[in-house]
């Protein structure tokens, strides 16, 4: 590959949690108070169903269904603008990686170049309240109950493994994200200012403290 490697203080944080859980919410509001893209895996595959590309058409039953979009797929969509972001001041991204293998792969290709995940953020989130937010947001045909607790249960399965793949990895933050948005909000965004003054050679220690002080 010939891109160059991502700007020196670019910021690149990763969301996760399970559907419901207010990844896109924070994600929005992390991008505005660092300056930095928020990238989101499942509005960009909405959208490419929403437009009829050959993307949207290959993945529109498998999303309406609650299953993963393979992951070939999901890594050509998202290759171009997570580079273009690390060159701009970096990114939140909220629905990728979905599983380790796709945590791997972004690994291999972006961690060469500079451009992979320094921080993760986990919201953690009762499951009756997940449905119950769902529910009442009603985007489309996901977000019935039916499919709401497979989604859920594809989470439980494939993505929660992810916390242990980043806690030995990277910096890895536990939110509760079963309180109001704002105190959400303001919770990471203290825990991520904290985070980022850190030398890398911290990592690890601060990882460890934010772990044995587990849900903040
Ligand atoms: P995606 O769009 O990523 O869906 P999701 O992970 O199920 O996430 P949601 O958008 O439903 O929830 P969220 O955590 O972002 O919460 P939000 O802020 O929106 O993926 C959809 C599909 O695309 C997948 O099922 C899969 O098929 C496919 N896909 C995507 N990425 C993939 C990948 N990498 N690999 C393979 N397949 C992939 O909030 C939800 C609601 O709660 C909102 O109404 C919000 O207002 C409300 N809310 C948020 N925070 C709070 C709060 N603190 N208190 C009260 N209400 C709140």
């Amino acid at each position: 590959m010939t891109m160059q490697s991502a700007a020196p203080r670019s910021k690149r944080i990763l969301m996760v949690g399970a559907p419901g859980a207010g990844k896109g919410t924070q994600a929005d509001a992390i991008a505005k108070q660092f300056g930095i893209t928020h990238i989101a895996s499942g509005d960009l595959l909405r959208k490419h169903i929403a437009d009829g590309t050959t993307i949207g058409k290959t993945v529109e039953d498998i999303v309406n269904k609650g299953e993963l979009v393979p992951d070939a797929v999901i890594m050509d969509m998202l290759r171009k603008p997570v580079m273009a972001a690390s060159d701009t001041g970096g990114y939140v991204l909220d629905g990728f990686p979905r599983t380790v293998e796709q945590a791997e792969a972004a690994y291999r290709t972006a961690g060469n170049l500079g451009v992979g995940v320094q921080i993760a953020v986990h919201l953690e989130v009762p499951e009756e309240e997940l449905i119950r937010r769902l529910l009442a947001r009603a985007r489309g045909a996901d977000d019935t109950e039916d499919v709401i607790r497979h989604r859920i249960k594809v989470y439980e399965e494939k993505t929660r493994p992810l916390l242990e793949y980043y806690a030995s990895r990277e910096l890895l933050l536990q939110v509760n994200g079963a309180r109001p948005v704002a105190e959400v909000t303001w919770s990471i965004i203290v825990q991520l200012q904290r985070a980022f003054k850190q030398p890398k050679t911290h990592v690890s220690a601060v990882r460890q403290a934010t772990a044995d002080k587990a849900v903040a």
